[in-house]
């Protein structure tokens, strides 16, 4: 007996049975019903009945009373063999409902190619195999039966198997920005790497923001076949924060040098006006300084010598007492506190290098079409990213809004420099765009990720967010995202907020639970529904991927060459390793994690080898 439709409910949903085989979940079938031009269906429930399982049993669940009447009036029997049910929906649309009797079989690949593949693979982004699509392998054409390799974690790297997955991406355009989200484990990492590989193929220039350091090209993924590896060394670049790449001081905004300042240590509101008072428009960063350090010299001794230099003529005397009074008019006595406050916030901002360094690399590699990534600890990172970010898309903007609005002899004279679509790709992303807690102030990194997730279609940037949580992730920014690949993921808040925004059903939620690593749904109006995929090989692997018991091996001899090492780079700070960490790396010739150093210098303190002092801004490992 072959597979035959058992029962309706909805126009769009049906029973099918069979005692041959096992359904898959996912998997395609066409119903020889030619009523209705043989609908392609896609098998949303399934289920195994016998006389050990009875269908009054509660994992009868899916069925209905005329479902099981008319299985036996189909010849089926209960008492003596198992039967397979799968509840199915129909893709597309219905003219009648569907002949309960109908045969169903498997399609072959030419009979869904323009449901499950409408862009060719050089068109689009091949991410991977389109769950439910194994059967139909065989019916693949040549030059897409094997695009799309695939890994398991005990075996290595296998063959395609099933229908490449093909994305569209020149529909971002109208469906702008992705997120990537799951739990831990559940395979974000690895298939933002697949996307950012195709991504870089298809020379898209990106901004990445990696405060993991995972985000390197540069390995190929161990045992991928010869004709399979992709060398993408030309098409990106790494940077870190304070070495770099970095801010002109003088650019800054006062609300972006105040969130910069507060990556050392949240800023109090005292601060936060002091600022506003001291930094005017065409401020350096010594002239900054001077005025913060002359200030405190008054409030500390008195105005005296300022007005014996102020009366001999001294312009920066002068100053510096208008300063005084307009702080003291303003604020009153917490003034020498904020003062010295801000003062060392920016001390240890300078001591990063950031103010040594600035954002021409990154101009340059987005004009390239190149891949830029970012490296810094996440606290810079996310405060250096607004600043970053609001530069581009200005840039972009005014290339896009002068286009509009002017001849081309006026953008001539004006010498609006011409600038590129990209993309912005930040890992962590609920971190640099949080969920709004009342009465909090917005940072500019968040203020421009919204700006963005609303304007940026209008001015072809698109938005990759990466989060773990995206309950925690900016609800305004979220509403924008098109297109979303959700791994697996337990938490029942971010379940939630994932049913709210996505077409994900009841039962596709509760699968969810329960995916390997690797594959995800993926629900995106550009796709119009969703489908669940296995995220292929990637070609590269991070630097550090290491299997935990293998790197075990390498402590003792090696964390020694490290101690050794960390020695001649003290001071070390959360703050300061950035301008090390590559050095250090070089050093001991392999990538060490921030994680594995903090840990070593620790370790270090605790055998009494180096000492810790306290700096209000945190630990600092220093010589003993
Ligand atoms: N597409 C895939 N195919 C096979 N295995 C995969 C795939 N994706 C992920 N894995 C396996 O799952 C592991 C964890 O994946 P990954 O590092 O991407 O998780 P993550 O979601 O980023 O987790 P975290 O939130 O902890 O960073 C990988 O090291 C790999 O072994
Ligand atoms: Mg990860």
């Amino acid at each position: 007996m072959s597979i035959t439709v058992v029962g309706n409910t909805t126009n769009s949903e049906v029973y099918i049975a069979t005692n041959e085989r096992k359904f898959i979940i996912n998997e395609y079938l066409i119903i020889e019903d030619n009523d209705n031009d043989e609908p392609i269906v896609e098998i949303i429930e399934t289920n195994s009945f016998n006389k050990f399982v009875p269908l009054a049993s509660e994992k009868a669940g899916i069925m209905e009373d005329t479902v099981k009447q008319n299985l036996s009036s189909y010849g089926y029997d209960l008492d003596d063999e198992t039967i397979n049910l799968a509840k199915v929906r129909v893709v597309g649309e219905l003219s009648k409902p569907i002949t309960v009797g109908s045969t169903v079989r498997l399609p072959k690949f030419n009979e869904v190619k323009h449901l499950l593949m409408k862009k060719k693979p050089n068109k689009g982004l091949t991410l991977g195999v389109i769950r439910g699509t194994s059967e139909m392998q065989d019916s693949l054409p040549n030059d897409v039966s094997n695009i799309a390799m695939l890994y398991k974690d005990d075996i290595g790297v296998l063959d395609q198997e099933g229908v490449p997955f093909v994305f569209d991406y020149y529909k971002t355009a109208q469906y702008p920005h992705m997120l990537v989200t799951g739990g831990s484990g559940s395979g974000k990492s690895y298939g933002t790497r697949v996307l950012l590989e195709e991504k870089m193929q298809k020379k898209i220039p990106m901004i990445v923001f990696d405060p993991h350091y995972e985000m390197d090209f540069s390995e190929t993924f161990e045992g991928l076949p010869v004709n399979y590896q992709y060398d993408y060394k030309r098409h990106y670049e790494i940077a870190y924060v304070g070495r770099d790449v970095g801010v002109d001081f003088t650019e800054l905004s006062k609300e972006e040098l105040s969130s910069l300042l507060s990556s050392a240590k949240n800023m109090t509101s005292t601060m936060e006006t002091t600022l506003a008072v001291v930094l005017e428009k065409r401020d350096t960063l010594t002239s900054f300084q001077t005025k913060l350090n002359n200030l405190m010299e008054i409030y500390q001794d008195g105005t005296g010598e300022y007005e014996v230099r102020r009366s001999e003529g001294d312009k920066v005397a002068t100053k510096a007492l208008e300063l005084y009074n307009r702080t003291k008019r303003e604020l009153g006595t917490a003034t020498l506190m904020a003062l010295s406050g801000i003062g060392w916030r920016l001390e240890n901002i300078k001591a990063t290098g950031i103010f040594n360094c600035n954002i021409d690399s990154i101009h340059n590699a987005i004009l390239k079409r190149k891949t830029i990534i970012i490296r810094s600890n996440i606290r810079l990172l996310k405060t250096f990213a607004g600043f970053i970010i609001n530069n581009l898309y200005k840039k972009r903007r005014k290339y896009i809004d002068s286009q509009n609005t002017l001849t081309q002899e006026q953008i001539k004279q004006l010498n609006i420099e011409k600038f590129p679509p990209f993309e912005v790709v930040i890992d962590e992303s609920h971190n640099f765009a949080p969920k709004t807690i009342e009465g909090e102030n917005m940072t500019p990194t968040k203020w421009i990720i919204r700006e963005i997730s609303a304007e940026g279609r209008k001015y072809g940037i698109n938005l990759v967010l990466v989060t773990q949580r995206p309950s925690n992730l900016d609800t305004t920014t979220l509403a924008n995202v098109n297109t979303k690949f959700i791994y697996r993921t337990n938490n029942s808040y971010d379940l939630a907020t994932i049913s709210e925004e996505t077409d994900l059903t009841g039962a596709e939620l509760d699968r969810l639970k329960y995916f390997q690593s690797g594959n995800c749904f993926i629900s995106s109006a550009i796709q119009g529904r969703s489908l669940a995929l296995t995220t292929r090989v990637s070609k590269t692997q991070s630097p550090h991927f290491k299997n935990p018991y293998d790197e075990l091996d390498e402590f003792g001899e090696n964390n020694d060459k490290l101690k050794e090492v960390l020695k001649k780079y003290l001071p070390l700070s959360d703050m300061n390793l950035a301008n090390y960490h590559m050095d250090i790396n070089n050093e001991v010739k392999k990538t060490i994690p921030s994680k594995e150093i903090f840990e070593t210098l620790e370790e270090m303190y605790r055998s009494g080898e180096i000492d810790i002092k306290d700096s209000p801004l945190g630990k600092q490992y220093v010589e003993k």
